[in-house]
């Protein structure tokens, strides 16, 4: 064990003034494992009770087959043994079934069991002969390694354990002032910090976000989740009769089941673009309840904080060009599959300058979807209530290598901005996307519940590497 081999180190230093070669220490008459040895000088060395110094040499070792041949001889050898002299041979029996074998000599050399009985006991012998001894796998190299020890400033023939703790014992005995205490290791590894880690869906928010400020975009405040129905659906325009607006598709709220904090004059004038049109529109020409739009929902989309950002724009005096941003949490009433959660984030851009064109809404998609290392972009024509025209978005993907739907947009309509009081030479263009899509191509999931929910896994992500949407 550990103690004895120190025991025996320090006994011998004191008797010898050194030790040579740890190598020559015996316990009971063989040799010590020269791995414990060290252990136990390293611990010593700490302590200046000795130095050491490394000698190291590779050796030559017989196997276990080979220290066999060495002691009982080769295999054929034992055969050989086994076979009686003279010419009638025996029965197999005693080596094998059903032979017969004869001497067709006297004597045979056992050559190997001499050559490894040589590298025994430590014998030099030919590199060749030794090559042929691996290959047969009877001998192997090995590193050895041994030590010569010397004693240090403070050889004592007992290691005494130095104090690690300052106790109240210790104190009030006052044995401190004679007690040798542990010095504080500065090197030392700490344990690993068991810290918060960003979830891989923030992590892509991040460089999304960033993608968004170096364009120059200002984020939106989308810190509410319940939303009315006015704001989320009727200021954008989307008919009262519209199936979206179902409780198969729009959680609503119980308590409070509505709000009252619509801006009245903006109220009206919602109802009648829906009810009778206005800024060149027909409207819906269908009777529009206040009921149905003051029923409190959690947000089916982040568009109904666009629209409350463009109708504050619009109470400005003065229009002033804006780029609006934001990435949140939206709720809608899915059957839950793979790819399909009742919460997701929406990622959403838009911008509202005088007389933009579908060719601005082209150009910004294409430096947005650049920014995230997308250059390939194609585009659909599609349809959303609030946008005239609408285009979906699709990106070839080198990595998946196809084209993968990446976003939809469009130029927000008149009959959306005129109600808010937006000058008529305004136009609006927008996308969204959302935020689990990119991260599961990124991240490589392939199950949407995997990525958020209880079934993530927390190990991955502790694990899962930065996000830089350069690479997606
Ligand atoms: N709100 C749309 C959606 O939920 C995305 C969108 C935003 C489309 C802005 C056009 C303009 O899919």
């Amino acid at each position: 064990s550990n103690d004895t081999i120190q025991n025996l180190i320090l006994v011998s230093l004191d008797r010898d003034g050194k030790i040579e070669n740890t190598s020559d220490l015996r316990v009971d008459g063989k040799p010590v494992d020269q791995q414990l040895v060290l252990g136990v000088l390293k611990r010593l060395d700490t302590h200046e009770m000795v130095k050491y110094e490394t000698l190291e040499k590779e050796e030559w070792l017989l196997t276990d087959e080979g220290l066999e041949i060495a002691e009982k001889g080769s295999h054929e050898a034992v055969v050989f043994a086994l076979v009686p002299a003279g010419s009638d041979g025996t029965s197999v029996a005693a080596i094998q079934d059903s032979a017969t074998v004869i001497r067709l000599v006297d004597s045979i050399e056992d050559l190997t069991c001499t050559e490894l009985q040589l590298v025994r006991d430590g014998k030099a012998l030919k590199e060749d002969t030794l090559k042929e001894l691996k290959k047969r796998k009877l001998v192997d190299k090995s590193k050895r390694m041994w030590f010569s020890v010397i004693k240090g400033p403070a050889f004592a023939l007992s290691l005494h354990k130095l104090a690690t703790d300052l106790t109240h014992e210790v104190v009030q005995s006052k044995a401190w002032q004679t007690m040798q205490f542990k010095e504080y290791n500065f090197n030392a590894v700490g344990q690993p910090t068991q810290g918060g880690h960003l979830h891989p869906l923030l992590k892509v928010r991040e460089e999304f976000r960033h993608v968004f400020l170096e364009m120059g975009f200002t984020e939106m405040p989308t810190n509410r989740f319940v939303e009315s129905s006015f704001w989320n659906f009727d200021t954008l325009f989307q008919p009262q009769q519209h199936p979206s607006r179902d409780a198969h598709d729009t959680f609503f709220l119980k308590s409070p089941a509505s709000c009252n904090t619509i801006p009245a004059d903006y109220l009206q004038r919602t109802k009648e673009i829906h009810e009778v049109g206005g800024f060149g529109s027909l409207g819906h020409r269908c009777e529009w309840a206040e009921v149905e739009a003051k029923k409190n929902i959690l947000r089916t989309h982040t568009t109904a904080i666009s629209s409350q950002m463009l109708y504050k724009l619009a109470q400005q005096p003065k229009f002033k060009p804006s780029k609006y941003f934001s990435i949140d949490r939206v709720f809608r009433n899915e059957t839950l599959d793979a790819t399909h959660l009742a919460e997701f984030h929406q990622i959403e851009g838009l911008v509202a300058d005088y007389n933009l064109t579908l060719g601005d809404l082209i150009g910004m998609l294409k430096e947005f979807f650049k920014k995230m290392g997308m250059t390939k972009l194609r585009f659909k024509p599609a349809f959303n209530p609030y946008t005239e025209p609408s285009m979906e978005v699709f990106a070839y993907h080198d990595g998946l290598a196809k084209w993968i739907e990446v976003g939809n947009s469009g130029v927000f309509r008149p009959e959306m901005l005129g109600p808010m009081g937006l000058d008529e030479n305004v136009t609006v263009i927008a996308w969204g996307l959302s935020l689990e899509r990119p991260t599961m191509i990124k991240y490589g999931v392939s199950n949407i519940r995997n990525l958020f929910g209880h079934k993530v896994d927390l190990a991955q992500v502790q694990s899962n590497p930065a996000c830089r949407l350069d690479k997606l």
